[in-house]
């Protein structure tokens, strides 16, 4: 019997110290100490033996039992660590490695000049809004008394849905002023910046769809001075206070009087040339126009259910891609239609 437990200590042992996984210690423990293993097998033959040995081999058989469970345990403590550390070789992360740099966008810089608009206008009290785009002729030109035959109504210079000339794609954004007038009274300060749409051909200065910004003012006693301090105010914060502008009367059917006011071009600087060829950006002209305005003629106001002896008000509609070309100093409009990255990255 001693020998019996010899050899199970040193088997067990041997066994325990190849055991390489948790799964094949606890094998190991039930088929050494479990209540059908091998140590328990032997103990059950403790009875044959003469009163005088059992308590020798019963101690031995602990102390068998014993150095099986130390070594378990000792087993177990080092398996556990060999487990832990292949995880964390395996899941281990080099924080040394160049991460993969991921591209920034930015806003469109035709979107930073109109922001930057929106928050000059708004410190002046002005609320922004916004309106339809597929519009009704009614609002893009009748109500903004533009009467029928007149030559902007004309297909060819307008994008309509249907054949009875009802329904277009907005030239303006001044029915913007229609439908605001129709909501609110006066006095009111509405800015409506958006996109409109013209049969137009794209060259340096001209393209299909654009984006305007409606202003209008109406409360009593408004004059055409408010008007041009408002955009000379205006034109100063956004191209500094030597902003070079000019006025020149003009015809609105909407508005009267009315004018439209250039900025000096910024290509060549007012000389309409450039290396001794004509400027490009200007056509030669040395100055481009940005926007057009006006008094709201008293028939739009009355269109609106607004008293035109009481009330009188100001209009604009500004050029956004060619204030965003003045600001930015770029020279073609279609660049900023392009969106080529090489080009946006530069802003
Ligand atoms: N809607 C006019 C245009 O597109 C501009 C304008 C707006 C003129 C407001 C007068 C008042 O040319």
């Amino acid at each position: 019997m001693k020998e019996q437990l010899e050899l199970i200590k040193s088997n067990a042992l041997t066994a325990l110290d190849a055991a390489e996984t948790p799964a094949a210690l606890e094998e190991l423990r039930v088929k050494l100490l479990g209540k059908k293993g091998e140590l328990t097998a032997v103990l059950k033959q403790m009875g044959k033996l003469s009163p005088e040995e059992r308590p020798v081999m019963g101690q031995m058989a602990n102390s068998v039992r014993s150095a099986i469970e130390e070594k378990l345990e000792e087993r177990k403590t080092a398996i556990h660590a060999a487990v832990l550390e292949a995880k964390l070789a395996a899941e281990a992360i080099d924080v040394t490695i160049p991460g993969e740099t991921v591209a920034m966008g930015h806003q469109h810089p035709m979107n930073m000049v109109l922001q930057e608009i929106k928050d000059i206008f708004v410190g002046m009290g002005y609320t922004v809004v916004d309106g339809p785009e597929v519009e009704l002729a009614s609002y893009n030109f009748t109500r903004l008394n533009i009467e029928e035959g007149h030559p902007s109504r004309d297909r060819s210079d307008t994008f309509y849905f249907d054949d009875n000339n009802e329904i277009l794609l907005r030239t303006q954004t001044s029915p913007m002023q229609i439908r605001y007038m129709e909501n609110h009274k006066p006095p009111l300060c509405m800015l409506a910046p958006g996109r409109v749409f013209r049969k137009d051909e794209a060259d340096a200065t001209h393209s299909p769809m654009f984006h305007q910004i409606e202003g209008l003012v109406v409360a009593e006693d408004i004059t055409m001075g408010d008007l041009k301090g408002a955009l000379i105010n205006i034109m100063q914060k956004i191209y500094g206070h030597d902003a070079q502008v000019r006025f020149r009367p003009h015809h609105f059917p909407f508005t009267e009087p009315s004018c439209e006011m250039d900025m000096q071009c910024h290509k060549c600087h007012g000389t309409g040339e450039v290396d001794g060829k004509v400027c490009s950006t200007c056509h030669g002209e040395g100055w481009i126009e940005l926007l057009g305005a006006g008094m709201v003629h008293p028939k739009v106001l009355e269109n609106c259910g607004i008293d035109p002896e009481k009330y009188s008000g100001f209009a604009f509609g500004i050029g956004l891609e060619r204030t965003a070309m003045g600001r930015l100093k770029i020279n073609d409009l279609r660049l900023i239609f392009d969106n080529d990255v090489r080009f946006l990255n530069q802003f």
